[in-house]
């Protein structure tokens, strides 16, 4: 008798323990019922061992059962794609703040030193100033006009050599590899680097083997990604992999960044020696243009100091002087020091100005490691750069600015050699814009329409990278009337949203 109470304890506890777990599965399952359709994967493992290769076909195959926003699960990791122009709208547009994150893979992570690259690094002002700072550098209008020479002087070597091979095969990916990379690397080193290169007998394929197995390496689904648990194990070895990558990547960029460095300090070196060699007039000169010293100098300002200086003056200058009698003899005596020191001070100004005319034209001539290195230096630019930053912004140009650059170029030729007619008609514009004996130069570009429209076309149809970096949310959102969690890994299938039946016509 005494075990009664007990007994109703226990069913009490366990009523209400039956309760708690109803609610929390409704839960779960409210939740659950409120993320996008999508196939069934497998337990543990989810929809991991039906990934095929070419995944943008296989998940736009997947939207056409699924509809537009579907989601599958790899192991503990949510994905969720994205293939209507609507929806990819509401993520890039509406809620841009909240999908600005990419969700960077761990052998991305190791080749960008932990994310501090433009591609993935997190949204924040570090992001924004790397990201202002490489479109400032690299992408403006300024640093291309700039660096047109570069550019011709790779096409014209590219072309004297597809002319030299008339008659046997050519592989255009290779040929516009080396191209681009040769552009891209004097472009950050300086022609001379490439002239080096070429000179040791490297002429980018060793670059290129590099960037196919970084690629290779980016896009292999690894287990660590989708089992955190796992990831300290490094089950297939792809963490391993991308540090030797890195290490490989490393043995190219650091020689020239240390080159750079060397002849950084070394300049440094001799301005300080140039500096102490300045002479007092060049120093007025100089602090004369300066708008926040203080004091605002002007010529006559120096002048008075000069004969102050000249004529032992202590605390008051001539100029000042107005004693009655001698102001005549003094007016006399300062257009003698004026024709004294005028053309001392004139040839100074002339010295001063040909030197800022010198800086400015070495200005335009620096390339992007000599701008990031002197930038380094400078702690008013709102980020702190070291060499690390400095790289992972290296790797993410050379990385993303060669693969996806060949891809398009390989594209474009294969569909002009399969679509003869439209060929054809790009021979035609080149022969009516450029002419039969011209080579084409940047400048007919703008006049080359139908060109244009078929490299368009091409990037529609071929996007370099079809599912773009993957996003994920920094907070739970609602997309298309569904729920994507945070941390979801986001799929924006472009491939499939440049192919939209509804949009494009299908042939
Ligand atoms: C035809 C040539 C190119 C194509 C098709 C292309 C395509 C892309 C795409 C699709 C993205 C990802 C956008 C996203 O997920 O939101 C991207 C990002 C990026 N690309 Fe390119 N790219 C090209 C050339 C270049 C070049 C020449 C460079 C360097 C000089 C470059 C540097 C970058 C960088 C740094 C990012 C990351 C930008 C960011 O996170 O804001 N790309 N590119």
């Amino acid at each position: 008798m005494a075990s009664a109470p007990s007994n109703d304890l226990w069913i009490a506890a366990l009523t209400l323990l039956v309760v708690f777990l109803t609610i929390l599965w409704y839960k779960l399952n409210q939740e659950e019922s409120r993320l996008p359709p999508g196939p069934r994967g497998l337990p543990i493992v989810g929809f991991l061992p039906f990934l095929r290769a070419n995944l943008h076909h296989q998940l736009t195959e997947l939207s056409q059962q699924y509809g537009p926003i579907y989601k599958f699960w790899i192991g503990g990791k949510l994905c969720v794609v994205l293939n209507s122009p609507s929806l990819a709208k509401e993520v890039v547009r509406d809620q841009d703040s909240v999908f600005a994150n990419r969700d960077p893979p761990i052998a991305g992570l190791v080749a960008t030193y932990g994310g501090l690259d433009i591609g993935f690094s997190p949204y924040g002002s570090y992001w924004r100033e790397m990201r202002k700072l490489f479109v400032r550098e690299m992408l403006s209008n300024r640093n291309l006009e700039a660096c047109y020479s570069l550019r011709r002087h790779e096409v014209r070597k590219t072309i004297r050599n597809v002319h030299t091979k008339i008659g046997s095969l050519t592989d255009i990916g290779e040929l516009a590899f080396v191209t681009e990379m040769n552009v891209i690397m004097s472009m950050i080193f300086g022609s001379n680097f490439v002239e080096e290169m070429e000179k040791h007998k490297k002429d980018g394929t060793e670059f290129r083997e590099l960037v196919i197995k970084y690629l290779q390496i980016m896009g292999k689904p690894n287990i660590s990604d989708f089992f955190p648990m796992l990831a300290r194990f490094d089950l297939q070895g792809i963490q391993k992999d991308a540090e030797a990558l890195l290490k490989s990547v490393e043995s190219i960029l650091d020689p020239a960044i240390n080159k750079h460095l060397k002849m950084l300090s070394d300049r440094r070196e001799g301005e300080i020696q140039g500096n102490e060699k300045k002479n007092f007039i060049q120093i007025l000169l100089q602090l004369m243009e300066q708008k926040d010293i203080g004091i605002s100098l002007d010529l006559v300002k120096i002048k008075a100091i000069l004969v102050d200086i000249v004529i032992g003056g202590t605390d008051s200058t001539i100029t000042t002087v107005e004693w009655e009698g001698i102001q005549k003899e003094m007016e006399a005596l300062l257009k003698l020091f004026d024709s004294i020191l005028d053309p001392a001070i004139s040839e100074c100004m002339k010295m001063l100005s040909d030197r800022r005319e010198g800086e400015i034209q070495r200005n335009e001539k620096k390339h992007l490691i000599q701008i990031l290195l002197e930038l380094m230096e400078q702690k008013d630019i709102g980020i702190s750069l070291d060499l690390v930053k400095i790289k992972a912004i290296l790797v993410d140009i050379v990385i993303g600015g060669t693969d996806t650059t060949i891809t398009m170029v390989e594209w474009v030729m294969s569909e002009l050699l399969n679509n003869p007619e439209i060929m054809s008609k790009v021979q035609q514009e080149l022969k009516h814009v450029v002419g039969m004996n011209n080579i084409v130069e940047e400048s007919h570009l703008p006049n080359l329409h139908y060109l244009d429209a078929v490299l368009k076309e091409t990037l529609r149809l071929h996007p370099a990278l079809p599912l773009l970096l993957p996003k994920r949310p920094s907070q739970s959102a609602i997309v298309g009337g569904y729920t994507i969690p945070e941390g979801t890994k986001v799929f924006l299938n472009v491939y499939a949203i440049h192919r939209d039946p509804q949009v494009w016509k299908v042939h």
